[in-house]
């Protein structure tokens, strides 16, 4: 019996290593080429249709998605950081059936009429937001278009709370003036800022990202919510208020939410105004000159939405007029560079549009482009759930066999999982 067991064992122990050892196989060797007179990391070498992604991504379960499609995947090693059209176009040749591209990258007529004419059937943004992407043109062409919804959420909201209490509290003047050696002994005036605990929190915008920063704001630091969008979040006015009413029987102060009519009563009222709009010709220097002269003179503005959203040099002119105002910038108006000026504020806290950068969220991002591309590829009908995580987490041998988020789908009739 004893030796039946351990047979079995052993049994299960070879099939286990054999199992990894297929997949690890499947994956195929990556291997440096140069394709189209681009260099290229080349994976699944004979997969029967040739998918291109223009930057490295991180994790390795999108490369599963697309190796199970039956994709040859080229990875671009090209060394600018930002690919020109005439180098994508270079990149995808005469033969391309889907690209996984980037929010840098400009992908209207000219890119989706080479992707058409390489035969591509699929194209995946490598982000939630698709600003870049000429919808229309993709559409036209009879391209879907994907982008990665739904892993975003906390890893962005997280980054704008940072930024947040950064410039509040002006932590990033005062690293410098540590590195600089400056620091001589504790003083009753050094660095000081703005206190978080039971002020008013502004967001425009109450999607996703905006509400789950919101509730971080409000639960972390019992801050009164007022917010702006042309929608109310009748879920997030909830949480409030029964947080408040939690907050009232501890006798502790309780908080409020208010949805307000215009952005300029978010802007009058709160200490901290944080942005969480998409960028469309309506949001484009939605704050401007006039609205940043409504704020509170030591407000924070916090922006890792979109850099346009904000007339930027006005912004500049505003910091260095009002020492007190402070913020906190992920993103820029013309990205990557920062409008003159801005660098010199010690007032503005300034990253590098990194707010998606969490290896969860990075890697999740690339599950769900890639099984954008491989879905359509493959076939499948369109996900029409709110909940992605399936694609990200449940065992390869199990996730939905659908693209998870294509942002044409309708356009282009496409079928929907509850309809297939
Ligand atoms: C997106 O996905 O739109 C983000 O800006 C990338 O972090």
């Amino acid at each position: 019996m004893a030796l039946a067991r351990a047979l079995l064992a052993a049994v299960s122990s070879v099939a286990r290593q054999s199992e990894s050892k297929i997949s690890i196989a499947q994956r195929g060797f990556a291997s440096a080429s140069i394709v189209n007179g681009v260099p290229v990391e080349v994976h699944n070498d004979s997969g029967s249709k040739r998918v291109v992604v223009t930057k490295s991504l991180p994790g390795d379960r999108w490369l599963q998605y697309l190796v199970n499609a039956d994709c040859r995947v080229e990875v671009c090693k090209h060394p600018d950081i930002i690919l020109s059209n005439a180098t994508i176009k270079q990149l995808l040749g005469t033969k391309c059936d889907g690209v996984i591209g980037q929010l840098t990258e400009d992908w209207g007529a000219e890119l989706f009429e080479a992707l058409r004419q390489a035969g591509g059937k699929a194209y995946s943004n490598y982000a939630v937001g698709y600003n870049n992407v000429k919808v229309e043109e993709a559409t036209k062409r009879g391209i879907p278009v994907g982008n990665t919804p739904g892993v975003l959420t906390e890893t962005t909201a997280e980054l704008a709370a940072a930024l947040t209490l950064a410039a509040a509290r002006r932590v990033v003047e005062a690293d410098v003036f540590m590195r600089a050696g400056l620091y001589k002994g504790w003083l009753p005036t050094l660095f000081v800022g703005q206190l978080l605990q039971n002020k008013t929190v502004g967001i425009i915008g109450a999607g996703r990202i905006g509400a789950s920063y919101a509730r971080m704001m409000v639960e972390g630091h019992k801050m009164n919510l007022v917010y702006y969008d042309p929608y109310p979040n009748k879920q997030l006015e909830e949480y409030i208020r029964m947080y408040g009413e939690l907050l009232r029987h501890r006798g502790e102060p309780p908080v409020a939410v208010r949805r307000v009519e215009t952005v300029e009563e978010v802007l009058q009222e709160a200490d901290v105004v944080s942005l969480h709009c998409n960028l469309d010709a309506s949001t484009r220097h939605l704050i401007n000159a006039k609205r940043l002269a409504l704020m509170k003179k030591d407000a924070v503005l916090v922006n890792a939405a979109r850099g346009p959203c904000i007339d930027e040099a006005a912004l500049v002119a505003h910091l260095k007029a009002n020492p007190d105002f402070r913020c906190g910038l992920d993103v820029f108006e013309d990205e990557p560079a920062m409008k003159a000026g801005l660098a010199d504020c010690p007032n503005a806290v300034i990253v590098p549009h990194i707010a998606s950068a969490s290896m969860w969220t990075r890697s999740g991002m690339a599950t769900l482009a890639a099984a954008n591309v491989a879905g359509v590829l493959s076939g499948y009908p369109v996900w029409n759930k709110v909940d992605i995580l399936p694609f990200v987490e449940k065992p390869m041998s199990s996730v939905p066999q659908a693209a998870p988020s294509i942002v044409n789908a309708k356009e282009l009739g496409l079928k929907l999982v509850a309809d297939a």
